[in-house]
């Protein structure tokens, strides 16, 4: 379904995703883990089109995409919820949601993914007139989620969804991925929480420096010297 080949990305002079190239599935998920610095905004970003590639190809779906406006690529069925959840602080629950459906035209449409959000995350039913950024961090990481599956989209970029909550809410923020995936999405994980992206991913790969330096499955990853040693502290 996606396709990265041999991608650059770089900001002025300097590298920070050298000559990647990997591919996922459809109906996988697919975790991307590496350290901070790694590279791993930059590699979601540049398959969003908030980035530009300096080198190499991305396809989506047998369409070029890494020319695209992000928007459109929005519109083929790329969501991606950024790191750090960006919600509009200012504005209700109920419109950071109708924000994430900006692609679409079908007011019918919309109010059923609305419905369907609004069920898989009842809290921001009963919250959707607060303020986004009165509602707390595993509130608005729920939030980012559900903004990014409002533009129906067919795969789903998380940026480090875990980072800063509580272990009960990084398992209710798995359970939720496990439902996306459920649902029929393929899903891409960025993640510097190895263990639980790994055990969850039915394939990963390491990125260091920008580049690969390791892949298979999440079993085979989890019991390999270099995530052992590197990640893990064993
Ligand atoms: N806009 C930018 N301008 C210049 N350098 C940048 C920019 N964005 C990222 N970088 C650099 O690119 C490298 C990769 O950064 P990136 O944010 O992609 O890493 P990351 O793996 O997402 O890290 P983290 O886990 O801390 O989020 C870093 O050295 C960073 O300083
Ligand atoms: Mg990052």
């Amino acid at each position: 379904m996606l396709e990265v080949k041999n991608v650059e990305v770089k900001y002025g002079a300097v590298p920070a995703i050298k000559d990647v190239s990997f591919h996922i599935n459809r109906g996988q998920v697919v975790s991307m883990v590496g350290s901070n610095g790694a590279g791993k905004t930059s590699l979601i970003k540049s398959i969003s089109g908030l980035n530009q590639i300096t080198k190499g190809e991305i396809w989506f779906d047998g369409i070029r995409i890494d020319t695209l406006p992000a928007h459109q690529r929005i519109k083929y069925g790329i969501s991606h919820i950024p790191e750090g959840r960006m919600v509009f602080d200012k504005l209700s629950v109920y419109d950071n949601l109708l924000l994430g459906a900006f692609v679409r035209e079908n007011e019918k449409e919309i109010k059923e993914s609305l419905e369907m959000v609004y069920e898989m995350f009842p809290i921001l039913k009963e919250r959707s007139t607060q303020k986004a950024g009165t509602m707390s961090g595993g509130q608005q990481q729920m939030l980012a989620i559900a903004r990014g599956l409002m533009s129906t989209p067919k795969l789903v970029m998380l940026d480090e969804p875990s980072l800063g909550l509580s272990p009960a809410l990084v398992t209710e923020v798995l359970e939720i991925i496990k439902k996306i995936k459920k649902e029929g999405l393929t899903i891409l994980l960025v993640e510097q929480d190895v263990q639980d992206a790994l055990e969850l991913a039915d394939y990963g790969y390491v990125l260091q420096n920008g580049v690969i330096s390791t892949r298979g499955t999440g079993e085979e990853l989890l019991s390999s010297d270099i995530v052992k040693k590197a990640y893990l502290g064993l």
